[in-house]
């Protein structure tokens, strides 16, 4: 493709986006399965090593087939949005092994003993461990507190000069709550914070955090922007691209999260059709939403697209669609959600999200089994409550076995 042909659509960025041209004209960038590069003469190596020259040395700290994949991800984020100089956005991103390791890559980046991170309830489990466990004994702690209401955002920064970092995830995992980037964002600055957002429910095609000005996204690539299910990953994005690449290459090459090649693949050519599969997963959502709602077996239906939702207004404000995740509240409690999860016949029992097909988890039997009932349900995880990640199938047919295994 022409490198200044202008794409003004989302799908074209999608598809073209980060590509450049093998020099064996391969159609599709290869998977450079290659630890190391080698160099025509010491010399040379030595040009690479000091940074004179543009080149790759060793995968750990960049590959081609990573590469492609940063490249298209930093495009998707960055889609039609603008620098404070009114040029079109740059962003920097560095592919990683998992989601999780691109959330530690990112507070090791730009935090040191003695920080504080202010965050909001019903983070992802994992990140909330990472700050209730990991980080404190470096010396990083976190205020958790409720962001939905600001005055308790700017009440934190107040009371806590040492925030260095606001961290954002919306909408959150498992509950679906949404924060406001732009309001949060907008304090923090003021405070002289940071922000950091996990965009991984929403990806790109939903919700661009630029846009509000944060300072950092990051992705569990493993959802949505793999689409398929095929393979662990994650991303870190800075706007700061002089920082990216002295401290955050730093900390990305020295902490060893890196992805793989044969990932890094999966993930670009999952991530071509984002729009056309979150289209589809969106629009399937809405209508399960729907069907849930009105069935007698059901006590409550959790999706920030019904205008009962609390953050309903948020979602419509910062995404272009809700999402494709939701959660039910069956009437009959733990038996009935056991029985629901075992007449399935379609849709599958797992515990992830953002694959083509549709996943249903049943937290207090599964992932929350161990949790005792009060400490899950202060969280809203009731005896009855289904998570569901809307797949792309076609809608009688998820909705028919929805309907069969409630009745
Ligand atoms: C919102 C969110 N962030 C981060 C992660 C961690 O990602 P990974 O499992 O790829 O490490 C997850 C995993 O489910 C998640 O849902």
């Amino acid at each position: 493709m022409d490198k200044n042909f202008p794409l003004s659509g989302f799908s074209s960025a999608s598809v073209h986006s980060g590509h450049e041209q093998d020099p064996l004209y391969a159609h599709l960038t290869p998977i450079y399965a290659a630890s190391t590069f080698v160099y025509d003469e010491a010399e040379q190596g030595m040009r690479r090593f000091s940074g004179k020259e543009e080149g790759y040395i060793y995968s750990r700290w960049g590959n081609p087939t990573f590469a492609e994949a940063e490249n298209k991800i930093a495009a998707l984020e960055s889609f039609g949005l603008k620098d404070e100089k009114g040029n079109a956005l740059q962003l920097k991103a560095l592919l990683q092994s998992s989601g999780m390791a691109a959330i530690n890559t990112l507070m090791l980046m730009n935090l040191k003993a003695g920080d504080k991170i202010l965050t909001h309830f019903s983070l992802y489990g994992g990140t909330e461990e990472l700050l209730r466990t990991v980080l404190p004994a470096l010396g990083i702690t976190a205020i958790i507190n409720d962001l939905r209401d600001i005055n308790i955002a700017e009440e934190a920064f107040k009371k806590n000069p040492g925030i260095k970092m606001l961290y954002l995830e919306t909408p959150a995992n498992p509950t679906i709550q949404c924060v406001d980037i732009e309001e949060l964002t907008f304090i923090a600055k003021k405070y002289g914070a940071i922000v950091a957002c996990d965009n991984t429910f929403a990806t790109p095609y939903l919700q661009q955090p630029f846009q509000f000005g944060v300072d950092f996204v990051i992705h569990s690539t493993t959802k949505f922007l793999n689409g398929h299910g095929t393979s662990i990953g994650g991303v870190i994005l800075g706007k700061d691209i002089e920082f990216m690449n002295t401290r955050g290459q730093l900390i990305h090459k020295t902490l060893g999260g890196n992805a793989n090649p044969f990932d890094a693949f999966l993930l670009v050519n999952g991530m071509k059709t984002l729009e056309v599969r979150m289209e589809r997963h969106c629009h399937n959502a809405m209508e399960v939403a729907h069907f849930l709602d009105q069935h007698k077996a059901i006590g409550k239906v959790n999706y920030n697209g019904l205008s009962s939702h609390p953050d309903y207004l948020i979602t419509t404000k910062q995404m272009r669609h809700p999402g494709a995740i939701l959660s039910f509240e069956l009437k009959g409690g733990l038996q009935a959600g056991i029985d629901f999860m075992n007449k399935l016949k379609m849709c599958t029992r797992t515990v992830s999200l953002g694959t083509c097909d549709t996943l249903l988890s049943h937290p207090a039997s599964m992932t929350h089994f161990s949790v005792p009932k009060e400490a899950r349900e202060k969280y809203g995880i009731t005896d009855g409550l289904i998570r569901m990640s809307v797949g792309i199938e076609n809608i009688q047919d998820i909705i028919h076995d929805l309907n069969q295994a409630l009745n």
